[in-house]
């Protein structure tokens, strides 16, 4: 792709070669457990008929389909993204609803050209924190929004109150070691916003100096149908998957002492819809000064 700034690059291949095949596989979670906090969020972020949003990191574009409908035929949804295969399916997905409000561009949020001064509200959920510099994207989204423009986050607070990560990266760290310093990632990782103030030091820094929420939002998600399916989910995706991704054949070696321990950790979460565990994030709202 054209246009990802260089320290981006590696994080820009391992979404585009290692994550995608398990984001399509795990997509009914993932996407699922993300709308349980988004469509509480929406309430405060006020979303209005009319507006033109930018959706950054929109991944498969289920947000930007929502957004879509909240703005309506007078306003629009572009969709920004760096991983070709998820941009293809949200352009299936919205032609196969015959959506006409909504674009998808691909790109690094970073530093991609958007129009100065032209969205009213710019918006993302669980996009800034997988940037190498959130400051640097969410500086492009200022510059892209209207004076008194809207930037609405949703941030994954820390591993310790995600339980439906942290658990199983504990596990995980049983039997195997943390991942190197070289380990391909996809970026600073999900609980680089976790910290309030920090996040408040970078939306500043940003151009964001006025913070209008910074709500917690707490929900129970699931992360897996049967207890077989988490045990997959948790050593594919996240913290526990990335560490067995990068211990290479130790991590194949030892899968079996994982699977157990991580059978043992979720039975008690078992309900009759799933496997369900606790999840806490951030809905920040901040304002481009007018
Ligand atoms: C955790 S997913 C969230 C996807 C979607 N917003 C959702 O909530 O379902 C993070 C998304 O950010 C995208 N992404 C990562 N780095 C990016 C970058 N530098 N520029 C644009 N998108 C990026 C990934 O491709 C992925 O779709």
């Amino acid at each position: 792709m054209d246009g990802v700034s260089s320290d981006n690059l590696g994080f820009v291949e391992c979404w585009n070669e290692i994550l995608t095949p398990k984001w399509i596989r795990f997509r009914h979670l993932l996407s699922g457990n993300g709308k349980i906090h988004s469509d509480i969020a929406y309430d405060d972020f006020g979303i209005r008929e009319g507006d033109r949003v930018l959706d950054i990191g929109c991944g498969f574009g289920e947000t930007a389909l929502e957004i879509a409908r909240m703005v309506g035929p007078s306003g629009e949804v572009v969709g920004i993204d760096c991983t070709d295969a998820f941009l293809d399916i949200a352009e299936e997905e919205r032609d196969a609803a015959g959506v006409s409000n909504v674009r998808y561009e691909i790109g690094d949020a970073q530093v991609c050209d958007l129009p100065e001064g032209y969205f009213d509200v710019a918006y993302s959920r669980f996009g800034v924190m997988f940037f190498q510099s959130a400051v640097r994207a969410l500086r492009n989204a200022n510059h892209a929004l209207k004076p008194g423009g809207k930037l609405c986050l949703i941030v994954w607070r820390s591993l310790a109150e995600n339980p439906c990560w942290g658990a199983a990266k504990e596990i995980a760290l049983r039997h195997l070691p943390p991942p190197g310093e070289n380990a391909s990632t996809c970026g600073p990782g999900p609980f680089s916003m976790a910290n309030e103030e920090t996040d408040r030091a970078m939306l500043e820094a940003a151009g964001f100096p006025e913070v209008e929420l910074f709500k917690r939002i707490d929900a129970d998600v699931c992360i897996g149908r049967t207890i077989e399916e988490a045990i997959d989910y948790q050593i594919l995706v996240g913290p526990s998957g990335e560490i067995v991704r990068e211990a290479g054949e130790e991590g194949q070696r030892k899968l079996p002492d994982v699977r157990r321990d991580l059978h043992a950790l979720l039975e008690p979460y078992l309900r009759a819809d799933g496997v369900f565990m606790p999840s806490s994030t951030w809905a920040i709202m901040a304002r481009k000064p007018a």
